[in-house]
């Protein structure tokens, strides 16, 4: 057994391979100066756990050239497909005539190359719905462990996150709110946390993903307004567009920490441990 990281997940699939004490195989990969995209498989290899988040096409096409490295070699049942990171996940229905169901497209082409596809916390149960063979981890116990009798109030920006950040909390220790928009007038919707005063509080928001970082400016500005004494992030995957780290710095969040999902400098919190317990769990 080999553990394969692809170019989006190299610090990850490291720890997977630490943490199930198998090597890593050794993968070229390059890009021609035209920008077509190559994979040269290295090692010899039997089973493999191929580790590769999708954030973006090239993502993608790097994975599709690895499954074809693997084709003349391996058959799929040799092959776990682990993306902690499935983009493309929130086109998980045609929201107008004629758009495609970019999530049906992706598990339609993973599940052609591996038998098992492992992810972390799906965007939601109808991208799920798309796979026939998925595996799902939740990080919101490696948020809660971070936290635990750390004195926060966790929230979510929205109650539909509510049930993860519920998992969080209670691994933690800690209070938990949602926040809830409240008509003032015809004029006027406020923002406000539900059931708790988080006056003086050290607050914690909690969201599966932070893209843009609009939603959790939004919810870090209504937190210093009903009196909250610092405002945190926390997220799964810190898909981090364009200047979203700036933005929540400017909205008062003193500080991001993520997940390793999705490699990035705030990516201080790792599930490999999961991960690798889930893979000992299917792969025997
Ligand atoms: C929404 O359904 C998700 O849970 C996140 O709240 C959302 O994807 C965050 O996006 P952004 O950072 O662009 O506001």
């Amino acid at each position: 057994m080999h553990v394969i990281a692809g170019p989006s997940s190299p610090v990850l699939a490291e720890r997977v391979a630490n943490d199930l004490k198998v090597s890593l195989a050794k993968v070229t990969y390059k890009r021609f100066p035209d920008g077509e995209l190559y994979v040269k498989l290295e090692d010899r290899v039997d089973r493999v756990i191929v580790v590769q988040s999708i954030r973006s096409s090239d993502d993608i096409v790097y994975l599709m050239l690895l499954f074809d490295a693997l084709e003349d070699i391996l058959s799929k049942e040799d092959i776990t497909a682990v993306i902690p990171y499935m983009g493309y996940a929130r086109q998980d229905r045609a929201f107008n005539e004629g758009e495609a169901v970019s999530i049906r497209a992706i598990a339609e082409f993973l599940e052609t190359h591996a038998e098992k596809v492992v992810s972390v916390n799906l965007h939601s149960r109808e991208a799920a719905s798309h796979f026939k063979n998925l595996v799902e981890i939740d990080a919101m116990p490696v948020i809660g462990e971070h936290y635990r009798e750390k004195d926060v109030i966790m929230v979510s920006p929205d109650k539909g996150s509510l049930e993860r950040v519920k998992v969080a909390a209670r691994i933690a220790n800690c209070e938990y709110d949602y926040l809830e928009k409240v008509r003032i007038d015809a004029e006027t919707v406020e923002i406000q946390p539900k059931n708790v005063d988080v006056e003086g509080k050290r607050v914690v928001i909690v969201d599966d993903i932070i893209s843009t970082g609009g939603t959790i400016a939004k919810a870090a500005e209504t937190m210093k307004e009903n009196g909250a004494s610092s405002v945190e992030a926390a997220c799964v995957h810190a898909v981090l567009a364009a200047n979203a780290l700036n933005k929540l710095y400017s909205h008062g969040v003193r500080k991001v920490v993520a997940t390793d999902t999705v490699e990035q400098p705030v990516s201080v919190l790792s599930v490999s441990g999961t991960i690798a317990e889930k893979l000992r769990e299917l792969t025997g």
